[in-house]
């Protein structure tokens, strides 16, 4: 399953249109990072780069002209180099930009300060994002101003500077039927490998094992992890980040696992919670099921016409009531939800953009206000309770409980889809698989 080349060619119509004839849009590829010493991290085209190209390598630019007869979309290049390619991989070339990624013109990188400027001149309005590559900034305002300082000479430069992003991470909020599918099979991948790690679980295995059938399920199925891993058992259930999964699992204690595949460039963000032995303890399931509820109730609000933030403010109200019941917060409601009393347990938000990137880009506000939800937007719900050992007034049966269950959901006309809604959260669920399943 791929996007296909019609798909990309549609956003950048979509783009040109937008921007209008007298512009120029410059978008530069991702570029390798040294991990260490003659080691690469692995190649991550920029999102932005690959949405608009589909074209996999670095030491690319992407260039749109929208109305320019000759040719509107050109894409500059590495060239072809057998010895090169036999040490560090294959090249579309030039040839190969034009053949299978649709440019209607394609040139050597290497020759880009002699054609860019040319495309340049005579255009009023330049879309560039500034900030992402410091280096490839200085070269654009080094186009402009070798443009501007011929100015005696007849020649026009541009006026006007237009961050990109704008009107692209608005195109990029709302996904296409294609962008669906890819997005389908990438949580399919994702929910294979967290039902994979739920009957692998047992006690005494260290969280690097959990986190070898996350990288096995995925990568046999041709994905990569769309961020790192977080495997934390027990107390580590208590540290949002937890990167490290290097601790042996306890019995008795839960693990929260945050993993998920980028597939075809897009992420999936899955979270689950369950019991090292397969069995919550009264207490952790009480905050399980409190999370759960939680969660339902912010996906329940993932409608169309209601703003960003009612998911969160939803999943806020259900956990603060839980924890009072619970005894774990005293005073009254809207005291503790004004006051922000939850966060001592819930100190993060309750979902995020999601597409290309994992924390996917859009804006949440439409000036002052919080944006309305529409048809199309992917979101995750990822409302969680985390009980640290040594919380002043918390009794010690509650202590290094960290619960998070996080999907991913698709704002419809109707009813919200959660794309990963077929992996189980039910604790009674999670407890028969894992008794059905234990070696
Ligand atoms: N895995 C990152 C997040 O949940 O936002
Ligand atoms: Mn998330
Ligand atoms: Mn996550």
């Amino acid at each position: 399953m791929q996007i296909r080349p019609q798909e990309f060619a549609r956003r950048r119509r979509e783009l040109m249109r937008m921007m209008g004839h007298g512009s120029i849009a410059i978008v530069p590829a991702a570029r390798e990072k040294i991990r260490n010493r003659d080691s690469h991290y692995p190649f991550r085209q920029d999102s932005d780069f690959h949405y608009l190209s589909g074209f996999p390598e670095p030491e690319a630019v992407l260039v749109l002209v929208p109305g320019r007869r000759q040719a509107e979309y050109i894409l500059f290049c590495r060239e072809r180099d057998p010895l090169m390619e036999t040490w560090n991989g294959r090249r579309a070339g030039p040839e190969g930009a034009t053949r299978e990624y649709g440019a209607d013109d394609a040139f050597p990188i290497g020759d880009i300060d002699d054609i860019l400027p040319g495309l340049m001149e005579r255009r009023e309005r330049v879309f560039y994002t500034m900030g992402n590559y410091s280096e490839f900034d200085q070269r654009v305002i080094g186009w402009v101003n070798g443009l501007r300082a011929q100015a005696k000479s007849g020649m026009h430069s541009p006026e006007e500077f237009v961050s990109l992003d704008h009107i692209l991470h608005d195109m990029r909020l709302y996904k296409s039927k294609p962008e669906l599918a890819v997005m389908r099979r990438a949580a399919a991948i994702s929910m294979g490998a967290h039902a994979r790690a739920m009957r692998a679980c047992c006690p005494g295995m260290n969280e690097s094992e959990l986190e070898a059938e996350f990288l096995h399920e995925f990568r046999r199925h041709g994905g990569v992890p769309a961020y790192n891993p977080i495997v934390g058992g027990g107390e580590n259930g208590c540290i949002l980040h937890y990167v490290e999964n290097n601790r042996p699992l306890q019995d008795g204690e839960l693990v929260l696992i945050d993993a998920a595949c980028e597939y075809q460039s897009y992420a999936t963000d899955i979270t689950r919670t369950f019991p090292v032995n397969g069995r919550y303890t009264p207490e952790q399931r009480a905050i399980y099921e409190l999370v759960l509820k939680a969660q339902l109730a912010a996906i329940a609000k993932m409608r169309a016409g209601n703003h960003w933030n009612t998911p969160h403010e939803e999943a806020v109200k259900v956990l603060t009531a839980g924890l009072v019941k619970l005894g774990l917060l005293k005073g009254p409601l809207g005291r503790l939800i004004k006051d922000e009393g939850y966060k001592q347990f819930y100190m993060h938000r309750t979902g995020h953009w999601l597409g290309l990137d994992v924390h996917d880009v859009g804006d949440y506000k439409v000036g002052d206000e919080w944006r309305e939800l529409e048809p199309g937007m992917v979101m995750t719900a990822e409302p969680g309770l985390y009980i640290a050992a040594g919380t002043r007034g918390v009794p010690k049966c509650w202590w290094n409980i960290g619960v998070r269950i996080e999907d991913d959901v698709l704002v419809t006309r109707g009813e919200p889809e959660v794309l990963t809604g077929a992996l189980i959260k039910q604790a009674d669920e999670i407890e028969a698989y894992m008794r059905r399943t234990a070696a």
